[in-house]
């Protein structure tokens, strides 16, 4: 059975590692791999590939930067005769990026089975790229992998129950798998690099938080003023928006650095005392890794992490003082996400061919 995995972005890599690893002893799987080159930057794209061991992507398309607009129909425009060249079983896409969308297209327009891994989140913001991604890729495709028991639910409620099946989180998998090779020598490399036992890790890159100058300004001022030292991972557009708006990344608590490799990410969750994000990925990981979350946004498609205030939303980082060092909860961490076999289960209902 051949099996294309169509990926771009940064969180993509990551749950491509998992499903990379539970395809590769299957004898019967020719599993092929385009990345759409949406990230490029060597640190946003092969430092996930080396890390997490995933073969190198048979295809490259360099799509790069572009307005949501332009870089979805490149991409839609490469992968056309590709996938019409390869004619897998299933085109497999990942969560809700530009790449996802395109390669839903791309796919269902050549009567090619899509699989959408991550399917039914919302974050009812339609003012959100990934929400239209979302919404118009799974009412596109054939087969739907929802993550948890609330996705199916939304999926349900938009007449998707019959294309669902629950497989759980495979960024669980990897989360687990990854913190389970992390030992105190690792943890102790990231203190020292913050200089202090105590820290909060943020990153900050959506484009409702860094396109406004006056949010932008507001968050870092926040940041800045925090009592403990702010480790902040700098995605490229937080950095092209500080360098547009003439605002500096340095100053009071905060460090900045370059984006994290995955391994380095959930070992500086894992000491952290706190986070600080807008990123969906990075409160999941801190809830899986039981780190208190504070999220820089109106709304959270992981609503689970909400629950006994792991993670708390401060859309205006007005309270990040208060919450961003705050103690653990004293609520039990939960499982909605999964047993981190994720993975296995998708494999099992793409061998099954038709997803019935
Ligand atoms: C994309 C996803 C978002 C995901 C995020 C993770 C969409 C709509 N959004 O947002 O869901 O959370 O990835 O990072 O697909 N850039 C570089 N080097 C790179 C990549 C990007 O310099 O390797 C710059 C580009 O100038 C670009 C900006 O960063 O303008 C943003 O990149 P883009 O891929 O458009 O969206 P993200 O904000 O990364």
């Amino acid at each position: 059975m051949r099996i294309v995995s169509v990926v771009g972005a940064r969180p993509q890599f990551v749950k491509l590692g998992a499903i990379s690893r539970a395809l590769a002893p299957a004898r019967s799987v020719e599993h092929v791999i385009i990345h759409t080159g949406q990230h490029y930057d060597p640190d946003m794209s092969d430092s996930f590939f080396e890390e997490l061991r995933i073969p190198h992507p048979d295809i490259n398309l360099g799509i790069g930067s572009g307005s949501h607009g332009v870089q979805t129909g490149r991409m839609l425009e490469e992968l056309d005769p590709l996938l019409n060249r390869i004619r897998p079983v299933w085109t497999l896409v990942y969560g809700d990026t530009n790449s996802t969308l395109a390669a839903t297209l791309a796919a269902v327009k050549l009567d090619i089975q899509v699989a959408h891994l991550e399917a039914g989140l919302r974050s009812f913001n339609r003012a959100m790229p990934e929400e239209h991604n979302r919404v118009l890729s799974d009412h596109a495709s054939d087969l739907l992998l929802a993550p948890t028991e609330l996705a199916v639910q939304n999926l349900r409620m938009e007449g998707l129950g019959p294309r669902t099946v629950l497989v759980g989180d495979v960024m669980a998998d990897v989360c687990y798998s990854t913190r389970d090779l992390i030992g105190q020598a690792e943890l102790a490399h990231v203190r020292s690099d913050v200089g202090g036992d105590r820290y909060v890790l943020a990153t900050i890159h959506r484009p409702s938080n860094t396109d406004d100058p006056h949010k932008l300004r507001q968050i870092l001022r926040a940041l800045r003023s925090l009592t403990v030292p702010v480790l902040l991972a700098v995605h490229p557009r937080l950095r092209s928006r500080a360098a547009e708006f003439g605002l500096s990344l340095e100053g009071g608590s905060v460090i900045p650095t370059s984006p994290l490799s995955y391994r380095s990410m959930v070992a500086a969750v894992m000491g952290a005392q706190g986070v600080v994000t807008d990123s969906g990925g990075l409160q999941k990981e801190a809830f899986l890794l039981g780190v208190p979350c504070t999220t820089v946004r109106a709304e959270t498609e992981w609503v689970e992490t909400l629950d006994g205030g792991w993670n708390i939303l401060d859309p205006s980082a007005e309270n990040l003082t208060e919450l961003a060092t705050r103690d653990k909860p004293e609520h039990q961490l939960n499982q909605p996400y999964g047993d981190g076999r994720a993975a296995e289960r998708v494999f099992e209902v793409l061998s099954r061919g038709n997803g019935n």
